[in-house]
């Protein structure tokens, strides 16, 4: 099958009703969670993709069972540390840093080397990050600059540490966690804010977990060596995926869409916070809180005057899987937009903020750029009439997806290249862009 598609008519105007695939950070903690439980956990509503298979294919390489029946997955867990771990034993994490990060704190009290890969992309992808805290638990970890592959070799003379977590990396800040299970101790990470998805689990699992709020950290410490019983947990829509049809609907004409049943977790929403500050007047309805994580309904309308947006970086981690849409948004708005500090956009699946500078460049639309800063100049009209190629993405989901929505919003003949990138995220998104009146070739 081709792995190419192409695009050249604008979406029409739509009114529908949709569900977007399960959230990916959750599906990929529940899996690793319940392979660390007491027992059989069954996991609902379990995002289908690459990333999620591979963290599945992980667990079972390390000694857990799971089977899937009639829609469940059944994970049997045999508590902290009851990984069977084999001699010479390879990990593949896939394009995953979420999975390749946070398996590594799972594997502290491994007594065999553990080599853990990954494909192109994630090998290009800085790993000190979490390197650094691992070896202050007294694991003995080996890596070429700081790079996949990296070696693993656990100890059993581990010790908790306090961490100041300045990145605002979930992913590091869920390393540190998942390690301090297996770490005798208190173990204390002040951490910069950043979704907090790890936390909320292990509180909903009532591990004994502190969390101390302030306005940009959080102060959480967490006891290691206590069990935990296997759950039952029905993952929600994820507002990542969510936000490509969100835009959809805002730049196209006379068009409304409820997307159901999302995660609205306050470290998640930014990209709501930014639209609706450029005025997009984006609802919630039936709201309601499922093991800390709080869920809506969001009810989006298209809106031709958007204005531009001076960003207030602190909205960055919240919005941080977003922002190549939230610039497209920008493109077509009034005024300039301004966004700063975006250097954590580099070290995703893909250098985004270049490549998200890139696509803008290539259709046309005025920006500057000061090192990790960006002014773009929008324009309300715009309109495209010419040919476009995107390729070369180093396969990144995300690039994917804005092209399609570019293209079903603004005109012009598309081609865009790896369409399968779809499947680390979100399988489901071609079908539903066809379903609300997309035409794709
Ligand atoms: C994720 C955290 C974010 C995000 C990634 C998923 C997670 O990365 O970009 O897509 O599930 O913890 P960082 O924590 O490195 O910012």
């Amino acid at each position: 099958m081709s792995n190419h598609i192409f695009i050249t008519k604008k979406i029409e105007s739509f009114k529908k009703k949709i569900t977007v695939s399960s959230d990916k950070s959750i599906s990929i903690r529940s899996v690793l969670l319940a392979s660390q439980a007491v027992g059989i956990s069954k996991i609902s509503n379990l995002l289908e993709s690459e990333d999620v298979k591979n963290a599945l294919k992980t667990i079972r390489k390390l000694g857990i069972n799971y089977k899937k029946k009639k829609g469940i997955y059944y994970i049997e867990g045999f508590g902290l540390n009851g990984f069977d771990i084999k001699k010479k034993t390879i990990l593949d994490a896939g394009n995953s840093g979420t999975l390749a990060r946070l398996i590594l704190g799972l594997l502290i009290k491994s007594k065999y080397k553990i080599k853990l890969i990954g494909d192109k992309s994630l090998s290009k992808r800085d790993f000190s990050r979490v390197i650094k805290p691992l070896r202050l638990f007294g694991v003995n970890v080996r890596s070429k600059n700081n790079k996949l592959p990296i070696e693993l070799l656990g100890s059993h003379f581990l010790r908790p540490i306090k961490y100041y977590e300045n990145i605002g990396s979930a992913q590091v800040k869920s390393c540190i966690l998942l390690s301090a299970l297996n770490t005798p101790g208190t173990t204390v990470v002040k951490s910069k804010k950043s979704r907090n998805h790890t936390e909320l689990m292990l509180k909903f699992l009532k591990y004994p977990i502190k969390i101390q709020k302030t306005k940009t950290f959080d102060k959480i410490s967490i006891k290691g060596l206590n069990q935990f019983k296997a759950f039952k947990y029905n993952v929600p829509g994820d507002i990542s995926s969510a936000s490509f049809f969100i835009v959809l609907t805002l730049l196209s004409k006379k068009s409304q869409l409820t997307i159901e049943n999302v995660n609205i977790n306050k470290s998640r929403v930014g990209i709501i916070t930014i639209l609706n500050k450029m005025g997009a007047k984006i609802k919630y309805k039936n709201k309601k809180l499922y093991n800390g994580e709080e869920i809506a309904d969001i009810c989006i309308k298209s809106k031709d005057n958007l204005k531009s947006i001076n960003c207030s970086p602190k909205l960055n981690s919240s919005a941080i899987d977003e922002f190549l849409i939230i610039f497209l948004a920008a493109a077509k708005s009034k005024g300039i937009s301004k966004f700063r500090n975006l250097g954590e956009m580099n070290k995703k699946e893909s250098k985004r903020l270049d490549l998200g500078i890139n696509f803008l460049k290539l259709i046309g639309i005025k920006i500057e750029r000061f090192g990790n800063d960006l002014n773009i100049y929008g324009n309300p009209s715009l309109s495209l009439s010419k040919s476009y190629e995107i390729k070369n993405f180093l396969k990144d989901h995300r690039i994917f997806f804005l092209s399609c929505i570019a293209a079903l919003t603004l005109g012009g003949k598309w081609k865009i290249n790896d369409k399968k990138s779809a499947n680390t995220s979100f399988p489901k998104f071609l079908k539903i862009i066809k379903m609300i009146g997309g035409k794709i070739n």
